[in-house]
């Protein structure tokens, strides 16, 4: 069968990736986080101290960018992708608050955006591929032949994001979780460069009221609508 381009966007913890993931999983596609590719950028800047009091050292990132080489390889044992820092699994690293609370103005950074995007189409040549994110279908792949934007409330998506946390055995406040959703939310839509919005040509899913199974369901007959064509 030919296989297809899957782009997937949305606001911040809404289950995008679980469902994206499943997806690929079961269909045989590659599965790219692109959201991890910004979360490792942070993790390098926070590393080389480029978070100043007055803001970032945008100056020394962009001389440092072509220093930043970000991959994906399984973990052999939960078969689940891991991000790599030029070599080093940093799969725990970039899901902490601290890189949470600063990966936004990061990702608005244009050569940062610049250089992600370029790395994400040459992944995405052989198509075969899920990519979830906030600009997949309205800037890395405008041909995707099927887009999908989740969405799920606020209040929601933090309660999520807390489980997450508590399951991983760290600690997290509720209301502090809030406040980075919706910052977040303001951030991602608000920027200057490839703003968070959905594509034209997007499925719109709401999933405030659904399970992981019925998510799962609905995205599996998404792809089979559009692979029977
Ligand atoms: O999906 P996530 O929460 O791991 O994403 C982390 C941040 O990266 C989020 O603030 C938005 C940003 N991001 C982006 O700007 N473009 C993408 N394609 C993916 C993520």
């Amino acid at each position: 069968m030919k296989k297809i381009t899957i782009a997937i966007d949305g606001f911040s913890s809404c289950g995008k990736s679980t469902m994206a993931k499943d997806l690929a999983k079961e269909i045989g596609y590659i599965y790219i986080d692109s959201g991890a590719m910004y979360r490792a950028v942070t993790l390098y800047s926070i590393r080389h101290g480029f978070f100043e009091p007055e803001g970032i050292d945008t100056d020394s990132l962009r001389k440092h960018m072509n220093q930043i080489h970000i991959t994906f390889q399984l973990d052999p044992e939960t078969n689940r992708p891991q991000t790599y820092l030029n070599g080093e699994n940093v799969e725990k690293e970039i899901r902490t608050m601290e890189v949470s609370g600063k990966v936004s103005p990061i990702s608005a950074i244009d050569f940062v955006r610049e250089a992600m995007v370029a790395q994400q189409q040459e992944m995405g040549k052989a198509k075969g591929i899920v990519m979830d994110g906030r600009d997949i279908g309205t800037t890395v792949f405008p041909d995707a032949e099927l887009k999908i934007f989740v969405t799920a409330s606020p209040e929601i998506r933090a309660q999520r994001r807390y489980e997450e946390l508590k399951e991983k055995g760290q600690e997290a406040s509720f209301t502090e979780i809030l406040a980075n959703v919706k910052e977040r939310d303001y951030i991602d839509q608000n920027r200057a460069v490839s703003p968070l919005r959905k594509a034209d040509d997007a499925i719109l899913l709401d999933n405030s009221q659904m399970t992981i199974a019925q998510q799962k369901e609905w995205l599996a007959e998404q792809f089979q609508k559009v692979t029977a064509q």
